[in-house]
Formats: C-alpha cells, sequence, structure tokens
C-alpha cells in the first residue's frame, strides 16, 4: 500500500510589528508610491529586538500541531528552512525542536534562501513516503530585517520577517503531496547574496565597516531571471504531478514581487481568483512566505478539501521549486490554532503561556 504524505497542519507567525512604506520613506530616499507601484508592497513586519528565529518558528510552529491535534511529543523530525537562523552553529531546528516539546525528533536545517520551504516539504515528503518518519514538520522562517542595509533603497524596501510552518503526516488516504520540482543554477550567485561572514570572507572589521553582512541584489537581473524561472518551474512541478495548470484549483507564488506574480498569471491565463497573494501587508519573507500564505488561504477559504494547490518559489542561488498539493483537511481546522485569532497580525511575542 502507498503511504502519502498529507498536509494535516499549518500555521503562521507575524511580528506585531508593523513598518508601513511611509515610514521608510523617513528612513531612505523612496516613496509609497514606488515601491507600491514597483513591488505590490504596502507594508512589512518587524521582529522585536527580543524575538529570535527559534521564537517565530515556534509560535508558527504550535500553531500547526494544534490544527492537526498532534502532540508534540510525537514529531519525528523538524525541518527549519531559513537563511537567517539564529546561529551559524547550531541548527535552528534543534533549538525549536526542543522549545517546543518534541524530545523524539531529529533535526536539521536547510539553506535554500526563498525556495527553503518548498524544499523542505520535498525533503519531508520523502521521509514520510519512505516509511522512516510518520510526522515531519516544515517550518519556513525569516528574519531578515536583521540582514538588511537600512541605508540601501534598493533592498530594504522589499524584505520582511515572519513564520509559516505545516504538519506532514504518513496516511493511506489518497492526496497530499503529488509531485515535486526543485531546481538550482549557482551561475546566479552574484545575483542576491551576503558577502560576508562565511568561508571565503569571515567576519572583520573591515566586512561590517563595508556592511558586507546584508543582502545585496541585482534587482532587475534577479528579476529576469525569477519570472522565467517561476514559469518553469511551476509546469515542471505540473509535469511530475501529471497535471496541468487547468487542474489548479488554487497558486500559491512565492511574496517576491507582484509584479512577478502577475508575469506568471499572464503567461498562463491564471485568473486572480486562483491566485493567492498577501504580498502587501508582509513583503517578501524568503522561506516563511509560501507556508503564511498557504496558512492565510486556508483560513481565508480560498482553499477547500479537494483542492488541488500548486505551491512555486524562487531564491537566491539561484534556486526554485514547484509542489504540488491536493488539499484533505477540512479548512475549520485553522481556528484550533492558539494563535489563528491573535497571532495573524497580533500576535504574541513570549513563548511563555503559548499553550498547545
Ligand atoms: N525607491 C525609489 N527609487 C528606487 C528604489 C526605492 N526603494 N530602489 C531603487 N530605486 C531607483 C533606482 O535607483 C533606479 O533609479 P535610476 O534609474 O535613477 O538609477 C530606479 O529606481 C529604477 O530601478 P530599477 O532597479 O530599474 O527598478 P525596477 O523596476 O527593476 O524594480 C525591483 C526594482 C523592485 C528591486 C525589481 O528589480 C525586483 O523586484 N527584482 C526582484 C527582487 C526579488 O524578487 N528579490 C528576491 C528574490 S528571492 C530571495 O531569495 C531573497
Amino acid at each position: 500500500m502507498t503511504t502519502n504524505a498529507l498536509i494535516t497542519g499549518w500555521g503562521m507567525y507575524a511580528p506585531s510589528r508593523v513598518m508601513t512604506n511611509a515610514e521608510l520613506a523617513t528612513i531612505v530616499d523612496t516613496s509609497d508610491e514606488w515601491i507600491v507601484s514597483r513591488t505590490g508592497i504596502h507594508e512589512r513586519r518587524i521582529a522585536a529586538d527580543d524575538e529570535t528565529t527559534t521564537m517565530l518558528s515556534v509560535n508558527a510552529a504550535r500553531d500547526a500541531l494544534a490544527v492537526a491535534g498532534l502532540d508534540p511529543v510525537e514529531l519525528d523530525l523538524v525541518i527549519v528552512a531559513t537563511c537567517t537562523p539564529d546561529y551559524p552553529l547550531p541548527a535552528t531546528s534543534v533549538l525549536v525542536a526542543t522549545q517546543l516539546g518534541a524530545t523524539r525528533a531529529a533535526g536539521f536545517d536547510l539553506q535554500a534562501a526563498c525556495s527553503g520551504f518548498l524544499y523542505g516539504v520535498a525533503s519531508g515528503t520523502s521521509f514520510v513516503q519512505s516509511g522512516m518518519y510518520r510526522n515531519v514538520l516544515v517550518i519556513g522562517v525569516e528574519i531578515l530585517s536583521r540582514f538588511l542595509d537600512w541605508s540601501d533603497r534598493s533592498t530594504c524596501v522589499l524584505f520582511g520577517d515572519g513564520a509559516g510552518a505545516v504538519l506532514l503526516q504518513a496516511s493511506d488516504e489518497p492526496g497530499g503531496m503529488l509531485g515535486f520540482d526543485l531546481f538550482s543554477d549557482g551561475t546566479g550567485c552574484e545575483g542576491i547574496i551576503v558577502p560576508a561572514g562565511g568561508s571565503i570572507n569571515p567576519a572583520s572589521h573591515a566586512t561590517v565597516d563595508a556592511r558586507q553582512h546584508t543582502i545585496k541584489m541585482l534587482g532587475s537581473d534577479v528579476y529576469k531571471y525569477a519570472t522565467r524561472q517561476m514559469g518553469e518551474s511551476a509546469l515542471a512541478a505540473l509535469r511530475k504531478a501529471g497535471l496541468t495548470v487547468d487542474d489548479i484549483d488554487q497558486f500559491v507564488f512565492h511574496q517576491a514581487n507582484l509584479r512577478i506574480i502577475n508575469s506568471v498569471q499572464k503567461q498562463f491565463g491564471i485568473p486572480d481568483a486562483k491566485t493567492f497573494v498577501n504580498i502587501e501587508k508582509y513583503g517578501n519573507t524568503s522561506a516563511a512566505s509560501v507556508p503564511m500564505a498557504l496558512a492565510e488561504a486556508v483560513a481565508s477559504g480560498r482553499i477547500k478539501q479537494g483542492d488541488r494547490v500548486l505551491m512555486v518559489a524562487f531564491g537566491a542561488g539561484y534556486t526554485a521549486g514547484g509542489a504540488v498539493v491536493e488539499w484533505t483537511a477540512d479548512p475549520a481546522r485553522s481556528f484550533l490554532a492558539p494563535g489563528s485569532q491573535t497571532r495573524m497580525g497580533q500576535p504574541q511575542r513570549s513563548l511563555e503561556g503559548a499553550a498547545v
């Protein structure tokens, strides 16, 4: 009998601090009009000084576990996709598992930039389908605000902080993850890069002074590549699932730039009603972007039982990924999440008292 990987839990967490475009215009030479017309972003969330990548992850993960009704002790594996971990060493996933009380779980971090969540879901699905694990938590999380040059208007206006999580569970029931495509092309290394802090350019006074620990981006190169590759990854994932664009009920694209999303929609003739967008509220949250959009799409009734959903992301590297899922869970379970009423928009910052 085939073992399927079903998404049985989902959740998200957005820090409470909202930074509007008007506020950004007081920091760098920009305007609400420029940012909205070029990107679709109206505001983004910024983690508080006392918030960590682990905390954001744990908040999103607690929601996903509550939605699924799973005790954290039952988790077999925690995968955290992030390019902004708490530390270079040890892995954030291990800290997250401990904070959750997932005492039996293995954990590892995964770095594939904005595509990281889809790489995580593909990895988690493989663990489930192989029979090795039954309960795998996949988290996409970023605190990008700590890796931005707040004097560079070409990057600081684009990004935000947040976390999203899904629980993958083994099941004999049909549905769940139907097909994936993962892609990478290192010739794009310079397209989006944090130049220092690794083995090529270790941290020094000089690297700090030159702001080399922050994101540098060749915006228009990235834009052109992303527009093409998002379409190709979408088609490749559909082919692997044996489906076509017309079979998909809802598209959840990486929220990097509304113009990139609109361009993919135009390429395939996808109507707005089938395209979930929340970039206006959160900006580009990299690995957190797809799971945050997925959680909001389900909670808002855009995804129903039996729907087929295509998720596609593109990121630094370059990397890209596509995943098709047949949605099996009752969307009403969204509201079992402790954060569903308060945390989506009015987050809690302390881990204390965040009962599952
Ligand atoms: N406010 C005002 N003006 C600005 C700003 C700003 N925030 N940023 C740049 N400009 C100026 C530029 O200096 C330039 O001025 P100039 O013509 O006098 O030199 C002008 O606006 C146009 O700049 P472009 O770069 O041509 O603007 P474009 O229309 O290409 O939009 C953008 C720029 C939004 C960055 C776009 O290229 C883009 O979205 N790229 C992809 C970004 C992306 O998705 N990155 C994330 C990938 S995922 C990951 O893994 C992190």
